[in-house]
């Protein structure tokens, strides 16, 4: 019997009030479930023995019942991964602090941004000296725009308290990444040279993760605000812009025997043990 991933991806809406010019995520058409309709999927999930749960999107607290989505992933027992541009934050402060087992945020720049920049840092500020707090987990997308920089972004975040800095490979994948993959994208070498001029920089203070194509080729268990799932799939040519490939609706018994057949099991499990310190049982 093909079984349901311990660890699964949602994108609690496709809307978003940014536009980063880097952005993979959805397309913002795409109708959310309500909550009425979540609270089934998630009832639905625990049946099938899913153990956390990562809220992503789209922007996901641009949701107004996000506290009720939250209460009712925690009467389930899931963890929950939260990953946010920072919108919204003090209006979700109690609770993110309360019930999010990792929270991500990202800073693209060390003194600009895309998108929330000061916000960001407003945020992390506020987490420095907390003893009892989410895992901090900052993501950074490197592109033609911020390759050159990496050194002082991670100077930047030596001032705060992150557990996590993860780099990005820029993926065109999708609308705006793939509108923009001229003016964004650099090469392999070019990327691979920037990781490795870090090294002289990095001693410690928190952990470094680096995320490539490769690395998150069939990766995820992902499912749509409106409840389709997908997995991100990506060719061995270096020109391949990846596509996310739809396996169908989350209730639909496909879906599974469909995933357990795609999914790269190492990637999965590597992506869920570094990026969200998911413990699996074996
Ligand atoms: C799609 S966003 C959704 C959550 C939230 N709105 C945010 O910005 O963090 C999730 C994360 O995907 C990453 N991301 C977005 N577009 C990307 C791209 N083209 N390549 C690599 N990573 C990307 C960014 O790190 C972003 O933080
Ligand atoms: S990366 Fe996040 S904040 Fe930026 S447009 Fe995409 S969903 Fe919105």
């Amino acid at each position: 019997m093909p079984t349901f991933p311990k660890l699964v991806a949602f994108r609690l809406t496709s809307k978003c009030i940014n536009d980063c010019p880097y952005c993979y995520g959805p397309d913002h058409n795409i109708k959310d479930l309500t909550l009425k309709q979540l609270k089934d999927l998630f009832a639905f999930l625990k049946t099938n023995k899913v153990d956390a749960v990562l809220l992503t999107g789209g922007e996901p607290l641009l949701r107004n019942d996000f506290k009720e989505i939250v209460r009712e992933l925690k009467k389930n027992n899931f963890k929950i991964f939260l990953d946010t541009c920072g919108y919204n934050f003090d209006k979700y402060k109690s609770v993110i602090f309360k019930d999010i087992d990792v929270l991500g945020l990202p800073l693209d720049f060390h003194n600009k941004s895309y998108r929330q920049h000061d916000n960001v840092l407003k945020i992390l500020k506020y987490f420095k000296n907390k003893k009892v707090r989410p895992v901090v987990r900052v993501g950074t997308v490197v592109t033609k725009d911020n390759f050159k920089n990496l050194k002082e972004i991670y100077k930047t975040l030596l001032d705060y308290q992150v557990d996590i800095w993860k780099i990005y490979q820029f993926l065109p994948l999708n609308h705006n990444a793939v509108e923009n993959k001229v003016s964004l994208n650099i090469p392999m070498k070019k990327f691979n040279a920037a990781i490795k001029n870090l090294d002289q920089v990095i001693g410690g203070g928190f952990k470094v993760l680096v995320c490539r194509k490769r690395d998150r080729n069939k990766a995820y268990f992902f499912i749509n605000s409106d409840g389709s799932v997908f997995v991100p799939v990506y060719g061995k040519k270096h020109n391949d812009n990846g596509t996310d490939k739809i396996l169908g609706n989350v209730y639909s018994r496909q879906v599974l025997s469909k995933w357990n057949k795609l999914v790269l099991e190492k990637n999965y499990i590597t992506n869920a043990e570094s990026t969200f310190q998911y413990k699996f049982n074996r």
